[in-house]
């Protein structure tokens, strides 16, 4: 394993956004149709315990199909940022969202948010930081942005720990794998599923601690956790 990458042809330089850019349609698809995943989504928006007229951003927010659920809770008084830096699933989100005035869609980086965002009332971020080299740092600059008495909210696909885990993570792997963009050190690890649980238990780890209250909750087979922070 020492150099496994040495061994693999040589691959045209491809980023992660270039990847989700390029699969951004059919990204959209499974983020929105998947079965399981729409309730998962619904719930998530729930879990930032979000009041009319309040500030809610996502990180890492794709194809937006968070977007809806979330502007359902702020209200046409509330405000929601989703920020991704990949500009072809951005097109997607303020396609999705173009009927709502009160639904902002930014490119940036969501290690490094815009600091012009004030107020933030609840952020989420769902299946992005086990894309981060640094999750857990990146937990803690979001807590910071929102503050005390808001709320942060992590979902990510992890191995499942469900008495019939095996035949279920055997496929979570396989789609680990494939939907890791080529030029991600991760993608050519012996057990990339196992790195992405450790990148995944660092964020959620982190958020737990930087709470005063916490609601954790497993979905999809137990391969989806979800975790809610009230700071
Ligand atoms: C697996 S997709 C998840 C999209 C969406 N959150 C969802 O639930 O469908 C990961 C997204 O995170 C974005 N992303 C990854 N790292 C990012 C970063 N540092 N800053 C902004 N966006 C990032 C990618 O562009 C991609 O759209």
């Amino acid at each position: 394993m020492a150099d496994l990458r040495s061994k693999l042809p040589r691959m045209e330089p491809e980023t992660a956004q270039e990847f989700y850019g390029r699969w951004a349609r059919l990204y959209d698809v499974i983020a929105r149709r998947t079965p399981g995943i729409p309730a998962l989504r619904r719930r998530a928006a729930a879990a930032c315990r979000l009041e009319p007229g309040d500030t809610v951003v996502e990180m890492g927010c794709g194809t937006g199909a968070n977007l809806p659920y979330l502007r359902d809770r702020v209200g046409p008084e509330g405000t929601v940022v989703g920020i991704d830096f990949t500009g072809p699933v951005l097109e997607r989100a303020r396609d999705l969202t173009a009927e709502y005035d009160n639904v902002h869609v930014v490119r940036a980086d969501a290690t490094q948010p815009p600091l012009d965002v004030e107020d933030v009332d609840a952020l989420l971020a769902t299946f992005v930081v086990g894309m981060l080299e640094d999750p857990a740092g990146a937990v803690d600059d979001w807590c910071d942005l929102v503050g005390p008495d808001g709320h942060v909210v992590l979902a990510n696909a992890a191995r499942s720990d469900e008495w019939y885990a095996p035949p279920v993570n055997a496929v979570f792997k396989a789609i680990v794998v494939l939907s890791t963009p080529p030029t991600t050190k991760l993608r050519y690890e012996n057990e990339p599923d196992l790195r992405l649980d450790a990148k995944i238990d660092a964020a959620h780890r982190r958020l737990r601690e930087r709470s005063a209250a916490i609601a954790d909750e497993t979905h999809v087979f137990g391969v989806v956790r979800l975790t809610g922070g009230h700071l």
